[in-house]
């Protein structure tokens, strides 16, 4: 949600601010600009909407300076416009922002009447004149930017460069993410690792309350009083290719196709298959101490993963589990007791809903596990314990590896709960860590089905209406479906657990509305055959996903799509998410939408 970078050092950094930017797109799109400092001057460019147009009028009008800053907007404060893009200059200062300044109507009332006029509809301009208000009193640079920052309420990640101090970038985090990356005699601050990855692998990832000083002799970090920090760097293990589109048309195809490696990734090395022993290198039982109850909270498509691993961890550990909404969880005044666990799980590891509610936990003495996939994201440390996802950077604004790593994660972890609360045998334990090996295979199978997903586009991308039906574990897979649909194709779809559908939904049917019925074979088959049959005595098209040798589905239904066969009840929902995924993609594709960069979303969600 916004995207800002910074550079100080020996290069023109104009079109290393560029790239950058570029890599934080996914964060906000609406809007752009770029500031340097050019002979004790603040030079800047802004544009309304996409990167692109930022990038031919910096073409047209190119800039000059070894010192910058950059963001890419999705807009709060203010509707997209020239205006309200940032940087905001006033005098001497540039700033970009990313967060929400909560008291900056009383704050933007205290400058007004000092008889300043304000140029934009922003919450962040209020920032830009604190300090300039303060550097007009004598203050030096970095005590102005204490001094305004000190009268702040609210979230912010801050880079902020002054005319006069053309060596000098400050970067300042508080509640929202900031990562600094570390040159040799240059220094660069973003809000996402992705970011830097071609510059550096060096980083120090800024804590909450901290101020950096950087210039191209060093970087100071300071408190909010001014006191000296210690810092510690960390090396990045991900590298550049890794955030490119290495020959696929859209970020979002090319992580659908990388989850058979990913999931790997994130499973190796943490079980024996030998010995059934799971290993989780980041946490262990011994600190969690007496476990009576899971408490699940995310949201988005993290939140469906821990839907699905609801279903997981009760059926495989006999431990009652509860999932919330991270918007939902603290307004509640939920019932926290000690002996529970709190597992967040967040991709990005800086939704501020779901940090909200890892806060709230954290307050009541709960223990805390955080599943997520980015390295030195707040909610990685500030959890107790966190498991990663090593899915590598999703860059695609739909999340898709995200949530099938973190299903891998979840049953594994479900696994290594069972096996201490002795509810599986040592042979059980095994033969579940024994599916997990050939999951990535069927999953290569899963994909082999992309071409004839994509013929289905034309045919279905007319419609307005889709619904989705699954049962139990396959319940949530049909949520994710809905919500990829929505999110890329524009389409409305909706999800039901099948047996609902007779209290209501049922109304909708009619030849215009799609049903997409999720039906592997096992327990429910029966009853979600019967639910087809509902759909179809009702002239509803029926898009079936389902197995090889389920003739009495394919037989009936429209379109069928066929998943590979795999015994295991909990990693077919992997396997059903892949379709669901190329579904969306390819309706997206052939609609013509912004796959990747969405309208009105953002990859990670930092405002409540
Ligand atoms: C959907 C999507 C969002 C995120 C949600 C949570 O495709 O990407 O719904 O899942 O914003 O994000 P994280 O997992 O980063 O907390």
């Amino acid at each position: 949600m916004c995207g800002i970078v910074g550079y100080v050092g020996f290069q023109e950094c104009p079109l290393i601010l560029l790239d950058a930017l570029k890599r934080l797109e996914y964060r906000g799109y609406d809007s752009a600009g770029i500031a340097v400092v050019h002979d004790k001057k603040i030079l800047f460019h802004r544009a309304v909407g996409k990167l692109i147009n930022l990038e031919h009028h910096l073409l047209k009008h190119p800039l000059k300076g070894t010192i910058g800053i950059g963001h890419t907007r999705w807009a709060t404060h203010g509707k997209p416009s020239e205006l309200n893009a940032h940087p905001h200059v006033v005098d001497d200062i540039a700033v970009v922002h990313n967060g929400i300044i909560e008291n900056y109507v009383a704050l933007k009332q205290e400058i007004q009447q000092k008889g300043i006029v304000f140029s934009s509809q922003t919450d962040t301009e209020v920032i830009a004149h604190l300090i300039a208000l303060f550097i007009k009193e004598g203050n030096r640079f970095e005590d102005a930017v204490r001094k305004a920052i000190s009268r702040l309420k609210g979230s912010f990640a801050l880079g902020i460069i002054c005319a006069q101090q053309p060596h000098k970038l400050i970067a300042v985090r508080k509640e929202s993410p900031l990562i600094i990356g570390i040159g040799d005699g240059e220094y660069f601050i973003a809000s996402d690792a992705p970011a830097l990855l071609p510059y550096t692998k060096r980083v120090y990832f800024m804590n909450d309350g901290e101020m950096a000083i950087l210039s191209p002799d060093g970087m100071e970090l300071v408190d909010f009083k001014g006191n000296i920090l210690p810092f510690k760097t960390t090396e990045i293990p991900w590298t550049p290719l890794l955030a490119e589109k290495a020959g696929y048309k859209h970020f979002m195809q090319k992580e659908i196709f990388e989850q058979p490696r990913v999931i790997t990734d994130t499973f190796r090395g943490r079980f024996d298959p030998e010995t059934g022993e799971i290993n989780f290198e980041e946490f262990d039982l011994g600190q969690i101490g007496d476990l009576k109850k899971i408490w699940i909270v995310a949201c988005g498509t993290s939140y469906h993963a821990g839907l699905v691993g609801k279903y997981m961890l009760e059926r495989l550990c006999r431990l009652p589990v509860e999932v919330d909404l991270g918007s939902e969880f603290r307004y509640r005044k939920p019932i926290i007791d000690r002996d529970m666990l709190l597992i967040l799980i967040s991709q990005s590891g800086e939704t501020a809903d779901t940090l909200a509610a890892m806060r709230e936990g954290q307050k009541k003495g709960v223990k805390t596990l955080g599943i997520c996939n980015v390295l030195g994201s707040t909610l990685a440390r500030e959890c107790d314990f966190v498991i990663y996802t090593h899915a590598g950077p999703e860059i695609g604004v739909a999340s898709t590896k995200a949530f099938t790593t973190q299903l891998t994660v979840l049953y594994l972890l479900s696994l290594y709960f069972a096996a201490w609360l002795q509810r599986l045998s040592s042979s059980e334990v095994k033969q579940y860590l024994y599916d997990l090996m050939e999951l990535s295979s069927k999953i290569e199978a899963a994909l082999s089905a992309a071409e004839e997903i994509e013929a289905l586009a034309p045919k279905y991308a007319k419609f307005k209406d889709f619904l989705y039906l699954g049962r139990g574990l396959y319940y949530p897979i049909a949520l994710e479906g809905a919500l990829k649909l929505k999110e890329i194709s524009y389409i409305h779809a909706e999800a039901y657990a099948a047996g609902e559908m007779k209290h209501g939904p049922i109304a909708l049917i009619d030849e215009n509305m799609p049903v997409v019925v999720l039906a592997p074979k096992g327990d429910t088959y029966e009853k979600i055959r019967s639910n087809m049959e509902e759909v179809l005595s009702r002239q509803g098209k029926v898009i079936a996903v389902t197995e090889p040798d389920c003739r009495e589905i394919a037989e009936k239904a429209e379109d069928v799509i066929k998943v590979p066969e795999i015994a295991n009840p909990f990693l077919k929902t992997i396997l059903y998410t892949i379709p669901l995924q190329l579904l969306a993609y390819y309706m997206a594709v052939f609609k013509g939408t912004d796959v990747d960069q969405p309208r009105n979303l953002a990859k990670s969600v930092t405002v409540e």
